[in-house]
């Protein structure tokens, strides 16, 4: 009816026209309307993705929680990009596009040592406002050190790490506990054909040097202070020129320059060494269908030769919300169940990681199946801190390079370590950092 009346077939008719775009008029309306609220709804059905960058370890663990999280948030995803391996690549990838201003990251698996230079150069958001009273009360004290700088509270640590020695039970009674004891129960088990190695660790120019070196530092009665200082002592030196001693007798290969955490453990792995320095995540590693030394494998701290009971260099990997992140409030709600107590236990019981809650820590069907954790606890409550310094990567660029010298024996061990303590001085000095006198 109402068409023909529009449609008026009058020939001559002036309301046609005008009926026409009237028409026309109503229709684009509608159509737009439709359009908007047909894009509003798929607009409100996407889910907000919350991007977190992290280290291939810790992404292939994560894999299994990041699928069930999606799974059970449908207005919220977790996008994992899989960094590289090592930590200071991790850590070179994030800041060069934190530097480019506009982060496609929300979220950031850090290392321990990080975080003081993120925190003062304003990349990180201030998690205290947002994660309730004392947010780090339910962890280990071990597990605490490292998170909480100037006051703010930065990171909440996924997995704890720390330094420890492994050693082979079917060649010794019991572990060394001194240096010297190291030396000899190696040196016997190598003239007796037992094993080809004494000793295997991180010798190569990287982080994993001065994870090595902390420990022995404090092993000899030095300490790296937090200020950065204590490099160039007199028990550096002792630390220095024991390391250089293993490659000189034989104890530990001259590629031990070149080893990483990956190539300390292949070597361990394969029967060849008495005894290994790397973290928890090796034990699993080393009951894998692949080792021939598996049941075969003590965990231990590392040997002192004063000090009691030894150190062991504090790692830890947490995260932390990018003070850029267009989602803050998704990112610390990821933040918490990565890190939460049935996001721990997983990583425990599936890769060995080791957790920071007390809470699993004193689980005793937990402990009952992973009998490494009591060894771990005591661990974190002697775990010896890299400078929280937010020059630290440069700090540890000195030290590295210095041990490098000597582990490769193009420096008297005296020399590089009082190098190693002149140049931290220096840039500490240069930092406005340095010490007083
Ligand atoms: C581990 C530690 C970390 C350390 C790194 C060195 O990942 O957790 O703190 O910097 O090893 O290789």
């Amino acid at each position: 009816m109402q068409s023909a009346a529009l449609g008026g077939s009058e020939p001559g008719c002036d309301l046609r026209p005008a009926a026409r775009q009237a028409w026309f008029a109503v229709g684009l309306g509608l159509g737009l309307a439709l359009a908007l609220l047909w894009g509003g709804l798929a607009w409100a059905g996407r889910p907000t993705t919350v991007r977190l960058l992290m280290p291939a370890p810790f992404a292939d663990a994560t894999a299994e929680l990041v699928e069930s999280f999606n799974r059970e948030h449908r207005g919220l995803r977790i996008a994992v990009t899989r960094g590289p391996f090592e930590t200071e690549s991790v850590s070179d990838l994030a800041i060069s596009s934190l530097l480019l201003g506009d982060s496609p990251y929300d979220l950031l698996l850090m290392d321990v040592t990080w975080t003081a230079k993120y925190a003062a150069a304003g990349w990180l958001l201030p998690l205290d406002d947002w994660l309730g009273p004392e947010p780090l009360a339910p962890l280990v004290a071990g597990a605490r050190a490292g998170n909480i700088i100037d006051g703010n509270l930065w990171r909440v640590p996924m997995v704890a790490d720390m330094g420890l020695m492994y050693w082979r039970t079917d060649l010794m009674a019991a572990p060394p506990r001194t240096p010297t004891e190291l030396v000899a129960i190696s040196e016997r088990l190598q003239r007796q054909g037992k094993v080809r190695w004494g000793y295997v660790w991180q010798g190569r120019q990287y982080e994993g040097l001065s994870c090595v070196f902390l420990e022995m530092l404090r092993g000899f009665g030095g300490n790296w202070e937090s200020s950065g200082e204590g490099l160039g002592t007199p028990a550096a030196t002792k630390a220095a020129s024991w390391l250089r001693q293993l490659i000189v007798k034989g104890i530990s290969p001259a590629a031990v320059a070149n080893f990483a955490e990956p190539e300390a453990l292949q070597s361990f792995e394969a029967g060849e060494a008495a005894f290994m320095r790397n973290w928890p995540y090796a034990w699993q590693e080393l009951q894998g269908p692949s080792s021939r030394v598996a049941g075969k494998v003590g965990v231990t701290m590392m040997v002192a030769e004063v000090g009691e009971p030894p150190a062991a260099t504090q790692g830890s990997w947490g995260l932390s919300v990018l003070a850029g992140s267009r989602h803050p409030a998704e990112a610390v709600q990821v933040l918490q169940a990565l890190t939460g107590e049935a996001s721990q236990r997983l990583l425990v019981q599936r890769w060995g990681y080791s957790p920071t809650l007390t809470a699993l820590f004193d689980d005793p069907a937990l402990v009952a199946e992973r009998p490494l954790l009591p060894i771990l606890q005591n661990a974190l409550e002697s775990v010896a801190l890299r400078p929280l310094n937010p020059g630290y990567a440069q700090l540890s660029d000195i030290l590295q390079r210095q041990l490098s010298s000597v582990i490769t024996g193009e420096l008297e061990p005296a020399l590089a370590m009082e190098r190693a303590g002149r140049g931290s001085q220096l840039l500490l000095e240069a930092s406005g950092r340095g010490s007083e006198q």
